[in-house]
């Protein structure tokens, strides 16, 4: 029996998926003459065989096994060298206040086996050792190899890659944020105090609320270069932004890249000059006052929650904008993403805390990148410095 083949254009199609660049002919074989015509578009090479094969040669175990296991393989598809980007574990996060947004995260984290050590602290006596346990209970499931543990002492944030400070008051119906400075600026010095002494090279990511205010007071606080003391905010109104602009335009919200940058609040500024819509601008989907309406949205996005859980704010949403930062210093995700850092000229601003794009790595904040912005998007900007700058007191 003959096992002679047709070689047809799928033949020559799949080879060349696979990353070959010649295709052997064999003694029998019959090429039609598409095969052909995609071979040459292609830039397959038909060799009319047998190929001399090389002797076998002598491997070290490990790479047998991927030949055999891959290369053999009929789905083997060369690999794509442009992504080589490996993204770390880190050894231990720390996460100060086991309230909802710091539950949330612990959770977060434990499931996407992000660190090999994750320690909650809160005040609150129980509080923290109970959701590390519950949450260490779960990974008979998930199979996480996180070890969550928890305490009312601060001191367990020893050591830690990133410390996340959640601890504070948080609003409730007819509260600003601005309404917490007072109480949350003392909670954050006492931590302070403790990061300082206990996770000296940390990277200090800040949640309490006012936020932009809360982060100038940890990096006052600590002494820590600005690199390492970010404040989370932009990731979570960036993420409100986009589904609203999915919503009013009939998307996806995977359709929509926006951020949000200024401060945490009223002063916030939703980007339109850079938002798309499957790649298009807002205007091609939405009239000026449905981006209005959604820039809005984006603002008061927070408050909305409060408003309709009255005993807290959002706990949900904030949990994940913090891990896409952690994504971003781990490596898991790259480019610019908004985040909270004091500026040093960028944007013709100095000593304020706000919502820039930056970008991030292990050491924390690479850079800020300057992206151009439109009129309206700078004077908001800097209306953002000034209200920040008065809250505290420096003006
Ligand atoms: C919010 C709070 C956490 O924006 O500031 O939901």
């Amino acid at each position: 029996m003959s096992d002679a083949r047709v070689i047809g254009v799928e033949h020559i199609e799949d080879a060349r998926r696979r990353g070959r660049k010649v295709f052997e002919i064999l003694p029998g074989d019959i090429v039609t003459s598409l095969a052909e015509e995609t071979a040459s578009r292609l830039g397959l090479e038909l060799v009319y065989g047998p190929i001399e094969k090389e002797a076998v040669v002598k491997t070290d175990g490990k790479t047998s096994m991927r030949r055999n296991l891959y290369r053999r393989s009929p789905k083997w598809i060369a690999p794509d060298k442009s992504i080589t980007q490996k993204a770390k574990r880190f050894s231990k996060i720390a996460i100060v206040g086991a309230g909802g947004v710091g539950s949330n995260i612990a959770h977060l984290a434990a499931n996407l086996d992000l660190s090999d050590e994750i320690a909650i602290a809160d005040i609150v006596p129980g509080l923290a050792a109970a959701t590390a346990l519950d949450l260490n209970h779960a990974s008979g499931i998930t199979r996480s190899h996180s070890q969550a543990y928890g305490a009312e002492n601060l001191e367990i944030i020893n050591d830690s890659d990133v410390v996340i400070v959640t601890a504070g008051r948080a609003r409730t119906p007819g509260m600003s944020r601005n309404d917490l400075i007072q109480t949350n600026k003392r909670v954050i010095q006492a931590t302070a105090e403790v990061i300082k002494t206990q996770s000296p090279k940390a990277i200090v990511i800040v949640v309490t609320n006012p936020l932009d205010e809360m982060t100038m007071e940890m990096l006052t606080s600590t002494e820590f270069p600005r690199s390492r003391v970010l404040g989370m905010a932009g990731t979570l109104d960036s993420s409100r932004f986009r589904l609203s602009l999915a919503k009013a335009a009939g998307v996806q919200v995977s359709d929509v890249e926006a951020i949000t940058l200024g401060s945490h609040g009223d002063e916030m500024a939703p980007i339109v000059s850079h938002a798309k819509i499957k790649g298009r601008s807002l205007n091609r989907y939405l009239s000026d006052d449905e981006i209005n309406n959604s820039s809005n949205d984006a603002i008061t996005g927070g408050g909305q929650v409060v408003a309709l859980k009255k005993l807290g704010s959002a706990t949900i949403a904030p949990a994940h904008a913090t891990i896409e930062i952690l994504d971003h210093i781990r490596g898991a995700k790259s480019g610019a993403v908004p985040v909270s850092v004091m500026l040093d000229g960028e944007f013709g601003l100095t000593n304020v805390v706000l919502g820039v794009p930056v970008h991030l790595g292990l050491k924390g904040m690479i850079s800020v990148e300057e992206i151009a912005l439109s009129d309206i998007e700078k004077i908001a900007l800097s209306a953002a410095a000034d209200a920040i700058r008065k809250r505290l007191g420096l003006t």
